[in-house]
């Protein structure tokens, strides 16, 4: 009899094919945690984006599963611990959408330093407003990018090539890693007096979490420009609403949220806010690297055999 393998979200069809090959593969909405719950308990495998939660109950639920795969970065919606104390082995795809997640940060910085979705609106609705919407260059601007990993590193490569000045705040990473990428490593408080925009690009921790809060937003120079296409939460939403509403914060781009999914917030009514749901990774290329990717280690998990680092 051939192994179960559960996707419990959106999956790239080549990856599909390839697991059609060798595997009984199932389909389950993993956001509704009833059907995940009865559907995992005869799945041999069960593969997940961001959406779906596999915790302590689920796995539980899930007395054959040999492997979790997260098709994407972020781990933060598995439990790695409960799944390893089970002998659950969870993989994920750590580069595979690293490119895309950098690519929608820019093009969040660029549409809220030019009001483009705002311009765009007002212009459909029948208003040509040209002096409304008066925006700012990015060139000679200075940058402070929380988190110099993967995605941190390509966006401040990219915005290099803009003409901005480069920080990062990352306590991880060595100053000359950095210096090498024409960024200087300076402290979060620095960081946020500096900066003309923010972008955080950090995993979603209990030592991140609100890492950017009331706190941190009264120390920011006048004006900033902030995007989130990390994780929702890094940068607490109500203090962000605030900071926003007395202009401190002159206009963000945000990717995630603290719940997702979400359809109404008070941030969606700032119109210097531009607001996407949860699109980082979601590219033609990047879903087929991610895909693949999870559907390699998959094969070999239930082969028992090695899984190197994706
Ligand atoms: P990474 O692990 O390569 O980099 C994260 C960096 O954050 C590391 O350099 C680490 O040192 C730093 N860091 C960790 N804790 C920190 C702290 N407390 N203070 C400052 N820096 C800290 O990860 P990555 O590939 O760059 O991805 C980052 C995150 O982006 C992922 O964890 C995921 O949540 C998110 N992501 C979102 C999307 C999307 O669709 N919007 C897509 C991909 C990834
Ligand atoms: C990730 O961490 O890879 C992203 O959140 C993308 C996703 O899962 O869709």
């Amino acid at each position: 009899m051939a192994a179960v393998v559960l996707i419990a979200e959106e999956l790239a069809p080549s990856a599909v094919s390839v697991l059609a090959h060798d595997y009984d593969v199932r389909a389950v909405d993993g956001a509704d945690r009833d059907a995940l719950l009865a559907a995992v308990g005869e799945a041999d495998a069960l593969i997940v984006r961001s959406a779906t939660t596999v915790d302590a109950g689920v796995l539980a639920a899930g007395p054959r599963l040999r492997v979790v795969a997260r098709a994407g970065v972020g781990l933060d919606n598995v439990d790695v611990a409960a799944a390893t104390a089970r002998g659950v082995l969870v993989v994920n795809a750590p580069t595979s959408n690293i490119v895309s997640a950098a690519e929608q940060a820019i093009a969040l910085l660029l549409t809220v330093a030019r009001h483009t979705v705002t311009a765009s609106t007002a212009l459909k609705a029948g208003r040509w407003e040209r002096s409304r919407f008066t925006g700012v260059e990015v060139q000679g601007k200075t940058v402070g990018v929380v988190g110099l990993g993967r995605i941190g590193v390509l966006f401040a490569q990219r915005m290099a090539a803009f003409g901005t000045r480069l920080i990062a705040y990352d306590p991880y990473i060595q100053p000359a890693r950095a210096a090498q990428l024409g960024v200087r490593l300076v402290g979060l408080d620095e960081l946020l007096r500096e900066s003309d925009f923010i972008s955080v690009h950090l995993p979603r921790t209990p030592e991140t979490m609100g890492l950017i809060g009331e706190k941190e937003l009264a120390k920011i120079k006048f004006g900033v420009r902030i995007v989130n296409a990390a994780r929702g939460g890094l940068i607490d939403e109500t203090a962000l609403a605030a900071a926003l509403r007395d202009g401190r914060v002159a206009g963000a781009g945000l990717d995630v949220f603290t719940t997702e999914p979400l359809t109404s917030s008070p941030l969606f009514g700032f119109e210097n806010v531009v607001v996407t749901p949860h699109l980082g990774a979601s590219t033609a290329e990047a879903q087929d690297k991610a895909g693949l990717s999870v559907a390699r280690s998959v094969k070999l998990a239930l082969d028992g055999e090695f899984v190197p680092d994706a």
